[in-house]
């Protein structure tokens, strides 16, 4: 079959490998990055109307949508109109990652349990309200409206923060469109966790709890980045409370779709704080999280083209999702600088050392037979061995095998 997975990041090869592994597919990524142009062919187009233009000229019958931006954009809706196999939320259906406001607003009417929050649309109100806000109930969370990847998200310790977070949105305006409206929120104390399953529209199935660590640097300091390393399973979700996450949030998720009458074929991501009162969601995505994806496809026993396959006929009811009884831990690798500025082009030696753990590329180009960075996160290793521990190890053993300068990466992934 031809696949084209849509992406270039470390998700993306992650599920190019996985895909790898499963018949004889012919793989495209578009664009993807050094790492693909291993196992697929890598195709540099990047505008949904190229890529589109791209799918249809080469009879690509099935195709895996990894980022939000080209979902929310609606890329789904054409190519299932074209009538290929999608993994993606139509347009309707990606409103619940596009608009943080959409998602808080539907889950308030299908009772699902989120922080508290309250929406402003002009920054006059908004300071208004933070300056009325008694210190005592600072830390608050603003968050811009809109996509922005990962940085539009601010924990506010007093009312000082809080106007620098509403002026940087609202003001600078730094994510443009995407911060036409702020929401302001409780702030929720907990342990995360990503609790990720594949939709079909008429029922779900859920793949293996993860968490990822979101801070730049050891013990959850420094800014928010996309995710700097993540590991599978995650020891603070038992069955009872993997119950509770799919009556209370998930279920609920798919009867407020059936209401609003959105078909959403896909991978909704639930990232959640696990809270003294039970779970609560903090955003959904409309895809597979990166660097999750890193830890959760290598479990994968089933075919995921089989999965895409069933979802596209809504049949996922159907199939039996098989998960490997191991323990995963990526660790992802990250240019000096990032996530504010950082250099590329740096060449990237010991790769081939690697010879336990999965090596997956994101920020990474192959030129003449040698790799060199290209972004802010470069790579992640992944290792799956039988419990958090020894994998922990041999992702840790594995990545110090690799060297680029100013290579980054956090010591205290999957320390439990
Ligand atoms: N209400 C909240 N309470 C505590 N922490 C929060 C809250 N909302 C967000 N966060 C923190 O900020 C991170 C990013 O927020 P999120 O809503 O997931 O937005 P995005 O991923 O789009 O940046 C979360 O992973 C979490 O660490
Ligand atoms: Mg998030």
């Amino acid at each position: 079959m031809k696949i084209a997975v849509i992406g270039s990041g470390g998700r993306e090869h992650a599920i190019g490998w996985r895909l790898s592994k499963e018949n004889s597919h012919k793989l495209y990524s578009v664009p993807g990055n050094g790492g693909t142009k291993e196992i697929t062919e890598n195709v540099d187009v990047s505008s949904n109307k190229k890529i589109l233009e791209f799918l249809k000229e080469n009879e690509i019958e099935m195709v895996i949508i990894g980022p939000e931006i080209p979902l929310a954009e609606g890329l789904a809706d054409e190519t299932r109109k074209s009538g290929i196999i999608t993994l993606g939320p139509n347009k309707d259906g990606a409103r619940i990652e596009k608009s943080k406001v959409w998602a808080k607003n539907f889950m308030n009417k299908y009772n699902i349990p989120t922080a508290d929050h309250i929406v402003f649309d002009d920054y006059d109100s908004a300071i208004k309200y933070v300056e009325k806000v008694r210190e005592d109930r600072y830390p608050l969370v603003v968050k811009a409206d809109g996509l922005a990847a990962g940085k539009g998200v601010f924990i506010v310790k007093d009312t000082e923060e809080a106007r620098d977070a509403l002026n940087t949105i609202m003001v600078e305006k730094k994510f443009g469109e995407a911060g036409k409206k702020v929401e302001i929120e409780e702030f929720l104390r907990g342990v995360e966790a990503s609790y990720l399953v594949f939709m079909d529209g008429e029922k779900y199935k859920p793949m293996v709890t993860s968490k990822d660590y979101k801070q730049l640097l050891d013990n959850d300091r420094g800014p928010n980045t996309g995710g700097m390393g993540t590991f599978s399973p995650s020891p603070h979700i038992d069955r009872a409370l993997e119950q509770k996450i799919q009556q209370n949030i998930i279920d609920r998720v798919l009867e407020g779709f059936h209401k609003e009458n959105i078909d959403y074929r896909g991978v909704l991501y639930a990232g959640l704080m696990l809270t003294e009162d039970g779970p609560k969601v903090l955003e959904f995505n409309c895809r597979f999280g990166d660097p999750e994806t890193q830890v959760i496809l290598p479990r994968l026993k089933t075919p995921l083209s089989e999965i895409v396959h069933a979802i596209n006929e809504v049949s996922l009811e159907k199939i039996d999702i098989k998960w490997k009884d191991k323990a995963a831990v990526c660790v992802i690798a990250a240019s000096d600088g990032y996530p504010i500025e950082y250099e590329k082009g740096k060449h990237i030696t010991g790769l081939e050392n690697v010879k336990k753990s999965l090596v997956f590329h994101a920020g990474t180009k192959f030129v003449n037979e040698k790799y060199y960075t290209a972004g802010g996160r470069v790579l992640g290793v992944t290792a799956v061995e039988n419990n958090l521990r020894k994998s922990r190890e041999q992702a840790y053993r594995d990545i110090s095998k690799i060297t680029f300068e100013g290579m980054y990466y956090r010591n205290d992934i999957a320390k439990l």
